[in-house]
């Protein structure tokens, strides 16, 4: 049988099954499980020409600029810091919602409004973004993507960011303006979790893009983007200072 997408024909190798190996994968893990019992311990079979992986999620995570980006980024700070002194409806909203942080996500979502530095994050943003939704091969339709939303996360140690999504985006992502030594990563959940109902747990040396969640550790002057639809959250932050982020959502409607 020959896989297909919704009527659509696609090419490739014939499907067989749902188990997903590397080439170099050893048959004998199989041995127990009848498909390839006929086959001798240590044999191996370029498995590759049966399976393929399909439905891949994307997260993309580029440094912003090769240059400029100390000063750059010390500007973001002070602003960072500036917004949030002065926002007292957003302090009073993460008092409640985001206990121990900051965020503007209420208060203040325009960030990108709000200054020249902020306006130039969001043009370098932009190009970043548009390389992702190249890979990502959407068809706009003449539209374009752009920034939505805008704001400011300040986690100090132990402010927490729990699992959420971006619901009414495209794109999302954050920008990594302050990363103190041994803060928190950002971990994404595999979007297919809810629908595994009687999947047995992966392996313990389980192949990377068969594991369940992945982190992506927190660097300074790196941005990572995601389809908005992909779960994610940010642990308590265990470093001694603030972890300081900027998020955002781009819509192409
Ligand atoms: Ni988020």
């Amino acid at each position: 049988m020959s896989p297909s997408c919704e009527g659509e024909q696609t090419q490739g190798p014939p499907f067989c099954g749902g188990l997903f190996l590397s080439p170099n994968d050893s048959i004998y893990v199989f041995e127990k499980r009848s498909r390839f019992s006929f086959l001798k311990r240590g044999a191996t079979l370029d498995l590759m020409s049966v399976i393929q992986a399909w439905f891949p999620t994307y997260i993309y995570f580029k440094k912003l600029q090769t240059k400029g980006l100390t000063a750059f980024n010390r500007e973001l700070l002070t602003e960072c810091y500036q917004i949030r002194d002065y926002d007292f409806a957003g302090q009073k909203w993460s008092k409640k919602n985001y206990p121990g942080g900051y965020t503007s996500y209420q208060s203040i979502p325009n960030i990108y409004q709000l200054s020249s530095t902020m306006v130039e994050l969001r043009e370098k943003i932009d190009r970043h973004v548009r390389a992702y939704a190249k890979h990502l091969q959407f068809d706009l339709k003449e539209r374009t993507l752009s920034m939505t939303d805008c704001w400011i996360n300040i986690m100090p140690t132990q402010a927490v960011h729990s699992l959420h999504l971006h619901p009414l985006s495209t794109i999302s992502g954050t920008y990594y303006v302050r990363t103190p030594k041994n803060c928190s990563s950002i971990k994404f959940e595999d979007p297919r979790l809810s629908k595994f109902m009687a999947a047995p747990p992966r392996c313990a040396e389980v192949r990377p893009e068969n594991r369940s969640f992945v982190h992506y550790k927190a660097e300074v002057g790196h941005v990572v983007l995601f389809e908005s639809w992909l779960r994610h959250e940010v642990g308590a932050n265990p470093a001694a200072s603030d972890r300081v982020s900027i998020s955002f959502n781009y819509n192409w409607f």
